[in-house]
């Protein structure tokens, strides 16, 4: 596992939130609450390098030189459904952010994954990404999402990918097919079970969000 290009959020608060997240009873509703309020974090993170330019601003006061984001402009692209959970994070820390779908099912027997929906922005190819999916077990369906975007021109350098939850497979798969890509985790779990379920994990994101248990 390569740590220069794993991120893992230990934030205090973003461990409690996690704690919360895992329990089995926290209901739809709680659930969806707090994979948005994690997300923040993590976006937080995954944002800090941003490049940034001088500019002049006139205060009441007097003029000075600040700095303001500039350089690429960004795209939030969730792995359907559970990376629909994160969208409305990401997007509180950068509204101007453009959204693309990408929907992808995990086949439950041979866990390969199956892009179902795609949909981008027009000019994708030019802007920082940031593809979000509470989880990252095996990693297929990650790894799938960034070929797809490639195939249309986005290259790995510009390409981020934000979870909530990440299993060792996950990661290394990940890294392995992709070294420049920067992985944003707000927990490194132990392993996956037979079924391929991160252990300990929060069982099936996408179920928990929706209610669709
Ligand atoms: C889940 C999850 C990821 C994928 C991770 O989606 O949201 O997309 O599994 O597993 P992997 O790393 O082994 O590919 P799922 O296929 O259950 O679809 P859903 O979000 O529609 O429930
Ligand atoms: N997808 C999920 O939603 N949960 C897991 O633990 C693994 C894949």
């Amino acid at each position: 596992m390569n740590k220069e290009t794993l991120h893992v959020i230990d934030h205090p608060l973003v461990q409690h939130k996690i704690a919360l997240l895992r329990d089995k009873n926290a209901g739809s509703k709680d659930f969806r609450e707090l994979v948005n309020e994690i997300t923040v974090f993590v976006a937080y993170e995954a944002t800090r390098d941003l490049p940034l330019e001088e500019v002049t601003i006139e205060t009441p006061i007097t003029t000075c030189k600040q700095k303001m984001i500039t350089g690429r402009k960004m795209a939030v692209v969730p792995i359907l459904r559970a990376g629909l959970g994160m969208v409305e994070g990401i997007l509180s820390l950068s509204p101007a952010a453009k959204v693309g779908h990408i929907g992808m099912y995990r086949d439950e027997e041979t866990l390969e994954p199956h892009e179902y929906f795609f949909k981008m922005p027009s000019d994708i190819e030019e802007r920082q990404v940031f593809v979000v999916d509470p989880m990252l077990a095996t990693g297929g369906s990650a790894i799938l999402a960034v070929e797809a975007l490639m195939k249309r021109g986005v290259k790995a350098k510009d390409i981020k990918f934000l979870c909530i939850v990440s299993a060792p497979d996950g990661v290394e798969a990940l890294q392995k097919a992709y070294p420049e890509i920067h992985i944003y985790t707000a927990a490194l779990d132990e392993k996956l079970n037979e079924n391929g379920y991160i252990v300990p994990g929060l069982g099936d994101a996408g179920d928990r969000l929706f209610g669709t248990l």
